[in-house]
């Protein structure tokens, strides 16, 4: 049994974010490692979080609602089983694993960001990197969007190995950078200029100027992919959505 109760009663965090004023910087230029970028991360999605939908459905026109779907449905899992949505953010993947009959339960870092969650999934604030979760004690594990947020993935992957049981599964979500030269030229267009003005008229342009420098921090796919067999699991695959602006990662947690 895992260690949290899943009950649709759970509360929600009662304090409210405060929306950022225009204009102010929550995310310093460069870009920050270590229990610097863990604050940073945390401050920018606390800033960043009541129109944090806004602008993603703006930007991804809409796309990343059809990502969370396909994630969902590539977990593979009997009705019912438990998944843990890291880094839920608003709750969009717990919407979309309650949508599918399973029993989510979402952790983020940011405050702000839960408690502008609409979704019943009970909700907790903590670090992906320790989670209050019991050894094998979920069936599923999804994150969305948020590896490159992470301050390391060796220690993400093996919670995600420690708290799934022999057999679970995990889908990931990523943002990608698409292989085709011309794609990848009016992408890098689209996310590096046009994402950050679109973001700093409706929210806070620090944070949207982030966005695409934060892609960085992201290994290249083979190595990803190794991490990720390396901390125990098998059936690793990476799929390119959309032309390979998004990537889904999923594997099975080995016996
Ligand atoms: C780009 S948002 C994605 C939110 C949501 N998963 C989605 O699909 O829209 C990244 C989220 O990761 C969270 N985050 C960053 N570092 C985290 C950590 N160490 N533990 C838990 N959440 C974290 C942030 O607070 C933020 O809500």
């Amino acid at each position: 049994m895992p260690e949290f109760s899943t009950g649709k009663g759970t509360r929600k965090p009662s304090m409210t974010a405060h929306e950022v004023p225009r204009g102010t910087d929550s995310m310093p230029d460069a870009l920050p490692q270590g229990e610097e970028k863990a604050a940073a991360v945390r401050g920018m999605f606390d800033a960043i979080a009541p129109r944090y939908d806004l602008v993603n459905r703006i930007m991804t026109f809409r796309l990343d609602v059809r990502w969370r779907r396909l994630a969902v449905g590539s977990l593979a899992l009997r009705r019912d089983s438990l998944v843990v949505d890291l880094a839920c953010g608003t709750g969009d993947l717990c919407r979309e694993l309650d949508a599918a009959g399973l029993r989510a339960v979402g952790v983020d870092l940011s405050f702000g960001m839960l408690a502008a969650a609409r979704t019943d999934a009970p909700l907790l604030q903590g670090d992906a990197l320790r989670l209050p979760v019991r050894d094998g004690s979920v069936d599923g594990v999804t994150c969305g969007f948020a590896l490159r947020n992470l301050v390391d993935l060796v220690p993400f992957f093996a919670e995600l190995r420690r708290v799934l049981r022999p057999g679970g599964r995990i889908a990931l979500l990523e943002v990608a950078e698409p292989d085709n030269p011309v794609l990848r030229w009016g992408h890098g267009i689209y996310f590096g200029k046009v994402v950050p003005v679109i973001g700093g008229l409706l929210s806070d342009a620090s944070a949207y100027r982030y966005l695409p420098r934060s892609v960085a921090y992201l290994p290249d796919p083979e190595e990803l992919c190794e991490m990720i067999a390396a901390a125990g699991f098998t059936a690793v695959e990476r799929r390119l959505l959309s032309g390979g602006i998004s990537q889904l990662l999923t594997a099975t947690r080995r016996s």
